[in-house]
């Protein structure tokens, strides 16, 4: 599509402004506000989303933008863009420098481009379809780890019915035929490491459109698989994810199979 750079080109120029934005607020103390128990907001997700909202609303008046903190506007375009400007919130809140700004472009059902941006450590992923992912400027490919018990993995948990989530099944489990299961807290860079060979696999259960669309484009043009933990195509905001360098996909359908069908003990 002829289009397609410069959609990509504002995105990542949008996404770097904005991780200018994380900077400076991880300067200050953070302004905590709480959306549920354990869900946190802070003023660096508002101001963040205010700035990608006004210059995506500047730039492509007809788009619809769908973003995290609710500031987008849906306007019946084809096109839509996905925004968290803040993934991985908790870790920010907290210093730890694991976090990013999240932006993808979707026509209809197709997810275009996507663009994750590591503001502290300056690290840039970007896929287009059909032109392959790059990580600050190079371009990049799943990792080639052919076994589940060579790999390492990571996952995510949910800010919400904490304690009776499955997911701790499937941590104890993973970890345990792995080299390991990481947590670090921002499904975006998740997804990105998985499409740059830092991991091999990542799964998630109900994380939203906002959390994965970008990772999505970067783990498929960096040629590896996605869909959710069944092994079935994957639906933006779908109750899972399973994203792999393609080799450990049907290792990684195998065992969650096996995890589910297990009466849990919680
Ligand atoms: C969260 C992060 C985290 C994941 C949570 C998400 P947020 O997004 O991606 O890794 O485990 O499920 O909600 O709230 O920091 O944008
Ligand atoms: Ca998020
Ligand atoms: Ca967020």
């Amino acid at each position: 599509m002829r289009m397609l750079n410069t959609y990509l080109d504002a995105a990542i120029e949008i996404a770097q402004q904005a991780g200018g934005i994380l900077r400076e607020e991880m300067e200050r103390p953070p302004d905590i506000a709480y959306k549920t128990e354990f869900d946190l907001v802070t003023q660096a997700d508002r101001r963040s989303e205010q700035f990608i909202v006004r210059r995506l609303r500047e730039l492509f008046p007809q788009h619809t933008v769908a973003a995290e903190e609710g500031s987008g506007s849906d306007t019946g375009s084809d096109f839509r863009w996905h925004v968290d400007p803040l993934d991985g919130t908790t870790n920010f809140a907290h210093g730890y420098p694991c976090f990013c700004v999240s932006i993808a472009l979707a026509r209809k059902n197709e997810l275009l481009l996507g663009v994750i941006y590591n503001p502290i450590y300056r690290e840039l992923f970007c896929a287009a379809r059909g032109q392959g992912a790059t990580f600050n400027g190079k371009l990049i490919h799943c990792s080639k780890i052919n076994a589940l018990k060579n790999s390492l993995l990571c996952t995510g948990f949910p800010n919400y019915k904490r304690l009776v989530h499955p997911n701790i099944h499937y941590y104890w489990d993973f970890t345990l035929r792995s080299h390991g299961v990481r947590r670090d807290g921002s499904a975006a860079l998740d997804l990105a490491y998985v499409a740059m060979g830092r991991f091999d696999s990542f799964w998630e259960f109900g994380l939203n459109p906002w959390d994965t669309a970008a990772g999505v484009v970067m783990v498929e043009e960096a040629g590896g698989k996605i869909t959710d933990l069944q092994g079935q195509p994957y639906r933006l905001g779908g109750p899972s994810i399973l994203a792999s360098n393609g080799l450990i996909h049907d290792e990684m359908v195998q065992v969650a199979a096996e995890i589910a069908g297990r009466p849990t003990p919680i």
